[in-house]
């Protein structure tokens, strides 16, 4: 009984994810935070330091964006569902995005587009060093998300997008140096972002594997 539960659920994420609107639903489901963000400054509600909690609001969402769109591997590997894999790309480029707005805040806010300032405080705090090096980083994947770049790059594109690991290395290790107490969200988002990356050591490729043979099988009994 809780296998035909269990099947009829899966079949039915399966028909909404391959659904016409499922693309256009998740793209506005990722302008949420901002939209969100944007009402609380209109209502006033952006607490005492406004600036503060717009650079804090959207460094998490560059975090949560980054380990959202490296979960969609191990999901698809792990379900056996292929579906998923077709918002990766829009999730990436929210990962963009999001590091924009969090870039431009601390670039137009804290240094009033001085460049000589936005140096100094590159090279003097190591956590806005770690920052900016996974901002730069993202840079070039952004760039070459298209398909046109895909085609131009071949192989060497899936070398460059590979960039993707050192950038959540980067992002947790600024987020855990720049927190001065209670680590404990840091913390779940670095043990979060540890399972991603382990789960892509090469022995794990076994899994998929099973995955697959187990998504088989169920399609079969469906059958
Ligand atoms: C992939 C790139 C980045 C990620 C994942 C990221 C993530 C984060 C996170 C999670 C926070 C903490 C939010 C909180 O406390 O709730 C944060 C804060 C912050 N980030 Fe980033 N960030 C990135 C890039 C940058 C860049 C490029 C800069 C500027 C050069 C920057 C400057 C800051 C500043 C100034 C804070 C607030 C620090 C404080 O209040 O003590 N970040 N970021």
């Amino acid at each position: 009984m809780v296998w035909i539960y269990a099947q009829t659920f899966r079949m039915t994420v399966n028909q909404l994810l391959k659904s016409p609107f499922a693309k256009p639903v998740l793209f506005s489901l990722c302008l949420l935070p901002l939209a969100i963000l944007v009402g609380r400054g209109l209502t006033g509600d952006l607490g005492a330091n406004p600036v503060e909690t717009i650079t804090h609001e959207t460094g998490d969402w560059v975090l949560r964006f980054l380990l959202i769109t490296l979960a969609i591997t191990p999901i698809r590997v792990w379900t056996g569902n292929t579906s998923v894999v077709r918002f990766r790309r829009m999730l990436g480029l929210y990962v963009f995005f999001y590091a924009c707005c969090h870039f431009l805040i601390w670039l137009i806010a804290d240094h009033s587009l001085d460049l000589h300032d936005m140096i100094e405080d590159i090279i003097d705090r190591p956590y806005i060093t770690f920052g900016f090096s996974a901002f730069i980083l993202l840079i070039p994947l952004a760039i070459t998300s298209n398909n046109a770049m895909i085609r131009k790059l071949g192989k060497s594109w899936k070398k460059l997008h590979k960039l993707v690991y050192a950038i959540l290395i980067l992002g947790i290790l600024h987020y855990l140096w720049l927190t001065k107490a209670d680590y404990l969200e840091p913390g779940i988002y670095a043990f979060i972002a540890t399972v991603l990356l382990l789960q892509r050591l090469p022995g794990r490729k076994k899994i998929s594997k099973h995955s697959r043979l187990f998504s088989g099988i169920a399609k079969n009994q469906q059958a």
